[in-house]
C-alpha cells in the first residue's frame, strides 16, 4: 500500500515502460482488406474512407505487394462485379472479379490471400443470400457459399471467409472443400458478425448495401453477447479455424469473451466506421491519427484478439518500423 508501493516506478522511463508493457503489436497480427472493381481502369479513392481505395484486377497484385512488402502477411479480398444478378452467380465463376484478383495476387508475391465469401456484392437486390418475397433464405444459399468458396480456392485462396452469417455455411463451405481436394484450406469465420451501423462507408465501397429491407434476420442483435457464444461455438463444430467478431471497437467484451472461452484463433474486424471515424476527427485536427490508430488497434490485442483485419494494416505496419 502507499507509500510503500508505488506503481509510477514502472513507468518513469520509456526503456522501464518497454520492458513492462503488456501488450505488442506487430504487423504479422494484420490481415489488410482490399476493393478490387471489375468496372474500373484506375484506381478510385473510396471517398468514405480516407486513405482506401478500389483498384482495377489488373493492379491487385501490385497492390497486395505493397502490403506485404511492409510486413503485413495477408490480405483480404472484395471483389466488385461489373454484373449483379438475382443469384449472384459472379461469386462462383470462374473469371470472376474475385476470381482474377486472388490470381493476380498470388502471382505477384507470397501474401496470405483470404476470400471474403458472401453473395452481397453480386446480387442485385444486395442481399447476402438468395432470397424469395422479402426473406433471405438460408439452407437454400448454403450451396452458392459451397461453389463460391470451391471456386475461391481454385483461383489459389490460402484462406476463405464467409461473411454472410448464414445458418450452417461452415459446415456447407468445409464438406465442400474437402470434397474438392481442399482439405488443407482454413476457414475464418465471420461467426459473431452484429448489424451494425459501423458498416456504413464499406457498402459504399463494395456497392453492397441492401435494396430492400435490412440484414437483421442474419447478422446478430448488437446487445447480444452470450449469443455469439453460441455462434462461436457452433463455427467450432462445423469445422472453422478461426473465429471472427465484427465490428471489433464496440465489441471488445465480445472478443475478450471469445479469448477466454475457445483456443482457436481469435481474430477481431476493424471495421470501415470505425476507420472512418478516426480520419474524419484527425482530418479535422480533433484528434491524432496515429496516436489513436495504435491506441484502437492495441485495445483490440489487449481484448485479446489474435488476429486484426484493419484498413490501417499498412499505416500501421509503417508505424511499428519506427
Ligand atoms: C459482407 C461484408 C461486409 C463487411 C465485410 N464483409 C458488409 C456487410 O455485412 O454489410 C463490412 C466490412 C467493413 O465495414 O469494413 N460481404
Amino acid at each position: 500500500m502507499f507509500p510503500d508501493t508505488r506503481l509510477r516506478r514502472l513507468r518513469m522511463n520509456p526503456q522501464i515502460r518497454e520492458m513492462v508493457r503488456e501488450t505488442r503489436l506487430s504487423p504479422k497480427n494484420f490481415i489488410y482488406p482490399m476493393f478490387f472493381n471489375e468496372n474500373l481502369q484506375k484506381e478510385k479513392p473510396i471517398a468514405s474512407m480516407p486513405g482506401v481505395s478500389a483498384f482495377p484486377v489488373s493492379q491487385a497484385g501490385k497492390e497486395a505487394a505493397k502490403a506485404y512488402e511492409l510486413g503485413v502477411p495477408a490480405v483480404m479480398i472484395f471483389g466488385i462485379p461489373n454484373h449483379k444478378d438475382e443469384e449472384g452467380s459472379g461469386a462462383w465463376i470462374k473469371d470472376g472479379v474475385t476470381q482474377k484478383a486472388i490470381r493476380s495476387v498470388k502471382k505477384e508475391c507470397d501474401v496470405v490471400v483470404v476470400a471474403d465469401l458472401c453473395l452481397c456484392e453480386y446480387t442485385s437486390h444486395g442481399h447476402c443470400g438468395r432470397v424469395k418475397g422479402d426473406e433471405i433464405l438460408n439452407d437454400a444459399t448454403l450451396e452458392f457459399y459451397a461453389k463460391t468458396a470451391v471456386s475461391q480456392a481454385q483461383a489459389g485462396a490460402d484462406m476463405i471467409a464467409p461473411s454472410g452469417m448464414m445458418d450452417g455455411m461452415v459446415a456447407a463451405i468445409r464438406t465442400a472443400l474437402d470434397d474438392s481436394g481442399f482439405r488443407n484450406i482454413p476457414i475464418m469465420s465471420y461467426s459473431a458478425k452484429y448489424a451494425s451501423g459501423f458498416y456504413g462507408p464499406f457498402r459504399d465501397a463494395a456497392e453492397s448495401a441492401p435494396k430492400f429491407g435490412d440484414r437483421r434476420s442474419h447478422q446478430m442483435d448488437p446487445p447480444n453477447a452470450r449469443e455469439a457464444i453460441r455462434e462461436m461455438e457452433l463455427d467450432l463444430e462445423e469445422g472453422a479455424d478461426i473465429l471472427m467478431v465484427k465490428p471489433a471497437l464496440a465489441y471488445l467484451d465480445v472478443i475478450r469473451d471469445a479469448r477466454l472461452m475457445f483456443n482457436v484463433p481469435i481474430a477481431a474486424y476493424n471495421v470501415s466506421g470505425e476507420y472512418s471515424m478516426i480520419m474524419g476527427a484527425a482530418e479535422k485536427g480533433w484528434i491524432d491519427r496515429d496516436r489513436i490508430m495504435m491506441e484502437v488497434l492495441t485495445a483490440i490485442k489487449r481484448a485479446g484478439a489474435d488476429i486484426i483485419l484493419t484498413y490501417f494494416a499498412k499505416e500501421a505496419a509503417k508505424k511499428l518500423r519506427e
